[in-house]
């Protein structure tokens, strides 16, 4: 079997590392072999990039230079972890991706879309995730929970209205693409939030296991 590409999205502090360890426990208990890894970051030189992308020193970046500097990191993270890694057969669970864009560079920002899709079709062609769960949560609640962790970054420094668009834009994507997102109101309890996401791991492995690229034809 290819490996498939699950990616976890949604604001600070929605629960995205939480989830992503308990939904890359249940793949490798049921016998698939996983590789954990976030955005903007993944690679060497793509951490590099991030620590450019999040440190608060760094006040005034143009939206557009952020824009590029997300893209460049996914130029590396992808070419040299993500594609091996799904080649492979390995099973790639990814703490943000290109909906992250979407949501903090057009939503937060105001990057308009379109541009946003051209680097997305030149950095990944036509690879997407096959599977994205939107945490999804008001920005407060969400907030509240990071910002008890470490000092803001550069993004968690962003006044709340900021958030509030970045849900909408998330939430926006989900609702356009129901096929492969699955939204998951991530105000609740960790167990109850850890619940839905399997179910909705579980659920897509039934069908990948079922569906016709079972036996290893698939794309
Ligand atoms: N459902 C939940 N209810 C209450 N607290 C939670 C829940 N899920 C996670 N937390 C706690 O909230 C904080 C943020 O969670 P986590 O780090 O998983 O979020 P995140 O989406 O990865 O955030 P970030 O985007 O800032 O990395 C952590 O301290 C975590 O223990
Ligand atoms: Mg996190």
């Amino acid at each position: 079997m290819r490996g498939h590409f699950i990616t976890l999205e949604g604001i600070e502090g929605a629960g995205k590392t939480t989830q992503r360890t308990a939904v890359a426990d249940w793949l490798r208990a049921a016998g698939l072999t996983v590789l954990v890894t976030r955005e903007p970051g993944g690679s060497e030189i793509a951490e590099r990039i991030r620590s450019l992308l999040l440190d608060p020193a760094n006040t005034g970046m143009h939206p557009d230079t952020e824009l590029l500097l997300m893209f460049a990191a996914r130029a590396e993270h992808l070419r040299r972890r993500i594609l091996p890694a799904l080649a492979a057969g390995t099973w790639v669970v990814c703490d943000r991706f290109t909906d992250a864009t979407y949501a903090y560079q057009g939503g937060g920002r105001g990057v308009p879309m379109a541009r946003i899709a051209a680097l997305e079709q030149l950095v990944q062609g036509e690879r997407r995730p096959d599977l994205t769960l939107l945490l999804d949560l008001p920005a407060a609640v969400g907030l509240a929970r990071a910002r008890g962790r470490s000092a803001p970054d550069r993004f968690e420094s962003e006044q709340i209205q900021f958030f509030e668009r970045v849900r909408d834009a998330y939430c926006k994507r989900a609702a356009a693409e129901p096929g492969r997102f699955r939204r998951i109101d991530a105000a609740r309890e960790p167990a109850t939030v850890a619940a839905d996401s399997l179910a909705a791991v579980a659920a897509y492995l039934t069908q990948v296991r079922a569906g016709p690229g079972a036996q290893g034809a698939d794309r």
